[in-house]
């Protein structure tokens, strides 16, 4: 049994200024990010770099047609890629560390050769995807209507860099929706049957440290975050390090159709089917796995374990609240539609449900949360 798949170096620097001093911004260096982010830290420290700002090519998650209007701009030959920002910036960069990586639909089809070309550093500037230390890339398809993940060793970073200090201007909301996705991450890995115990040391770790986070800032506000963002960007990685090896599962595959077709932001469009699936799950092998889960994380929530899910839900409410599918403006109609893009498109992620999960069942978890 492989216990655990971890390749980049990490490193975790209180400072940009101490990340810059070890790295150095050369002229074969190409930087990803966006001005807000890198500015109030970097602009005061030298740099050779090119710099692509990815705001300058559309707002919102990544899609096929940004991503290569990106790769079209960059000029002259780059031989390290830095992406420093949240998971849109981060799942670009990786695309750019690799050898003639378009066009985008015939690369996420495997149907050109993936090598990889360039050193690759990932910084997360928000506390969600954990992206740093997997090899996974997630893009919206426009043509397909959906968002695929392209999961290759090729795409794995050779350095994760943590720096809370970036985290400092991340709005509320956002460190909401990104904090969720962890948590989610850490969820559907523990519960898949791809767990391992290394992946659940790091899976029960970030939902112990997610969780009890939350509830402090519940009790106290969003303010009392801010001492926390450290504690938030290292349970992120955990994550991270625990989906990397274990897979994420429904909650993801059934957000994945949502999320392209509102363009609602990751992290909330998980949440918004998180705990239906896992009701679904408790309900169709209440003895398995889950009852251990379930009680564990009962003890961090300091309840029943058979309310868990609707503490849960309550808990994470006061971070942010969950929407019915039907105020995004989704339509009962649509329901049957995501039901088969997610049967028919997500067999990655599907491969990893807890308890099988068919059409029908896809299909009553959507109306659910309806
Ligand atoms: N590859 C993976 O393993 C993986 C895992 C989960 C999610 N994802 C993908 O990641 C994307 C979501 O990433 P995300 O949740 O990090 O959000 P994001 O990167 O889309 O960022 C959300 C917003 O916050 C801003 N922002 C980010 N960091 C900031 C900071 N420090 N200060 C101020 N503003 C900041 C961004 O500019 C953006 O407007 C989705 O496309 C999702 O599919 C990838
Ligand atoms: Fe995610």
């Amino acid at each position: 049994m492989k216990l655990l798949t971890l390749k980049p170096e990490m490193h975790l620097y209180d400072t940009c200024k101490e990340f810059h001093a070890d790295t150095g911004f050369t002229e074969s260096d190409l930087i990803i990010t966006n001005r807000y982010i890198f500015e109030p830290y970097f602009s005061g420290l030298p740099s050779q770099a090119r710099i692509l700002w990815q705001e300058d090519y559309g707002a919102g998650e990544p899609s096929d047609e940004m991503a290569e209007k990106m790769y079209a701009d960059v000029k002259g030959r780059f031989k390290r890629v830095i992406g420093i920002g949240g998971g849109t910036i981060v799942d670009i960069s990786k695309l750019f560390a690799l050898k003639n990586p378009l066009p985008l639909g015939d690369l996420f089809d495997r149907k050109l050769e993936i090598a990889k070309e360039k050193e690759l550093i990932l910084v997360p500037t928000t506390c969600g995807t954990g992206s740093e230390v997997t090899n996974i890339s997630i893009l919206e398809f426009k043509s397909r209507h959906t968002k695929f993940g392209l999961a290759t060793d090729e795409l794995f970073a050779d350095k994760a860099v943590l720096i809370p200090e970036l985290l400092e201007g991340l709005p509320f909301k956002f460190f909401a929706t990104s904090s969720v996705d962890a948590l989610i991450h850490a969820f559907e890995s523990t519960l898949s049957p791809k767990a391992t115990p290394c992946s659940e040391l790091f899976g029960r770790k970030a939902i112990e440290m997610i969780l009890n986070g939350y509830r402090e800032i519940v009790k106290k506000g969003e303010e009392a975050r801010k001492p926390l963002l450290k504690n938030f960007l290292i349970a992120s990685n955990y994550a991270g390090i625990a989906f990397g090896t274990a897979g994420c599962a429904a909650v993801h595959a059934m957000s994945y159709p949502l999320g392209a077709a509102y363009h609602i932001p990751h992290g909330e469009a998980n949440y918004a089917v998180f705990t239906g699936v896992f009701k679904a799950y408790q309900r169709k092998n209440p003895t398995g796995k889950i009852k251990e889960f379930d009680a564990f994380v009962a003890k961090i929530l300091e309840c029943p374990p058979e309310a868990v899910y609707d503490e849960l839900e309550k808990l994470l409410n006061g971070i942010l609240l969950r929407k019915p599918l039907r105020e995004y403006g989704v339509t009962r109609q649509e329901l049957p539609e995501f039901t088969k893009n997610v049967m028919e498109r997500q067999g990655r992620l599907m491969a990893n449900n807890y308890t099988l999960l068919d059409d029908q069942a896809i299909l009553d978890i959507y109306t659910a949360m309806y």
